[in-house]
């Protein structure tokens, strides 16, 4: 059933698709390019086994089909297969972000027989030595191509996932193979994109324009000769790009994240927007929180936009861009995304890419490990 779009002042805003539930900031990994905040939220601010199911069951209410069970690592979560269950039986589809670690061959069972519908599993390359250098995890590589085996066991569909950056592009042919090796339906390759900890690691990860292109042409190939057999979702480097993407489908418009103590939130680096207060699942019911929290509306329909984007062509599109990437590059959460080419930012964004890429092969094997901020999680994972 589709829900009606409501009148919220502006614009009439639709109701929500996708929840994003970000279940815990821990995790046993610390990639460079991690899409946790650089401020993690401690365990004991995480949201209890109840709240999370009273959560899922305002989003079914609300109107939200896709419950994507996120992280940090949501295995982490002891009570993952409780969370599980209680959102299958809210008839939300459910799928699982994880890297795999903190799955064992039971849990993964566990998980099937609660009605799992869907696991989306990351890897950081396809050689283990830098795979495990880039998660800063010894043996993590090897841990993952088990847990897609048990995953291809219980019959859980699959998703490769992997964040393609100037270590590993050369690695995209390859993570196409593996995925149909592992038995994926689905590969995602997803540039790295730069908030939070990739930007402190921009120098270190940002592509060459060489790389981009070469990854863009063996995408093209990949995908036609793979037609039927994989489907190849590819985001590419937002920096090289013309125009900027509809991020998050446009603001506000089809799904939000909810932090691990509750704050919701229209896109996972909305909390680097200083000027907007983010509601809490645990002061205000979810709807209203979608339909007039202030954060929701701030980036809703065009009142917003300054020129070019308000008389432009595409505004429909992408919506004027990024608003996080507004805010990181222009300082101005409500200027035209500065990797649009109509953009007065646009020559930052092209320094940054000279500044970043100017340095030949030797330099790029020799960053050191000590040279990368990593998120250094605040608790293990422990069992
Ligand atoms: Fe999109 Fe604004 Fe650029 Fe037009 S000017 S393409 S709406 S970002
Ligand atoms: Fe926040 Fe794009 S990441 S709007």
């Amino acid at each position: 059933m589709t829900l009606p779009a409501k009148e919220t002042g502006q614009v009439a805003t639709p109701p929500p698709i996708a929840m994003l539930a970000e279940l815990t900031h821990r995790c046993p990994l610390a990639c460079p390019y991690c899409s946790n905040p650089l401020e993690l939220a401690r365990a004991n601010e995480e949201l209890s086994t109840s709240e999370w199911i009273e959560t899922f069951r305002q989003a079914a209410a609300l109107g939200v089909l896709h419950l994507h069970l996120s992280g940090g690592e949501p295995a982490s979560r002891r009570d993952l297969i409780d969370l599980t269950k209680a959102a299958v039986s809210l008839g939300l589809y459910t799928n699982l972000i994880t890297s795999g670690i903190g799955l064992t061959e039971a849990r993964v069972d566990k998980l099937s027989a609660a009605g799992l519908d869907h696991v989306q599993l990351s890897i950081q390359g396809t050689r283990a030595p830098s795979a495990d250098h880039v998660s800063g995890c010894d043996g993590g590589h090897a841990r993952k191509l088990s847990v897609a085996g048990w995953l291809r066991d219980a019959g859980i569909p699959l998703t490769l996932n992997a964040v393609c950056h100037r270590r590993n592009m050369g690695e995209i042919e390859d993570i196409i193979s593996l995925a149909i090796e592992l038995g994926a339906r689905r590969v995602e390759i997803a540039t790295v994109q730069f908030h939070g900890w990739a930007m402190l690691n921009q120098k270190a990860l940002m592509p060459t324009m060489d790389q981009v292109a070469k990854a863009t042409s063996i995408v093209e190939t990949m995908r036609a000769r793979l037609e039927g057999v994989l489907v190849i979702d590819y985001v590419p480097a937002d920096y090289y790009a013309t125009y900027p993407k509809a991020c998050m489908g446009g603001w506000g418009r089809a799904g939000f994240n909810v932090t691990p103590s509750g704050r919701v939130l229209p896109c996972h680096a909305a909390e680097t927007i200083k000027h907007l207060a983010f509601d809490n699942v645990r002061a205000r019911p979810l709807g209203e929180i979608w339909y007039n929290g202030g954060a929701f509306n701030a980036f809703r329909g065009d009142g917003w936009m300054p020129e070019p984007c308000r008389s432009c062509e595409r505004k429909d599109i992408d919506f004027g861009g990024c608003r996080c990437q507004a805010m990181a590059l222009a300082g101005d959460a409500s200027a035209t995304d500065p990797v649009c080419r109509k953009s007065p930012h646009r020559k930052a964004v092209d320094r940054r890419i000279i500044d970043d890429t100017e340095v030949n092969d030797t330099e790029v094997r020799d960053i050191e490990v000590s040279d990368i901020e990593t998120p250094r999680p605040p608790f293990r994972y422990r069992g």
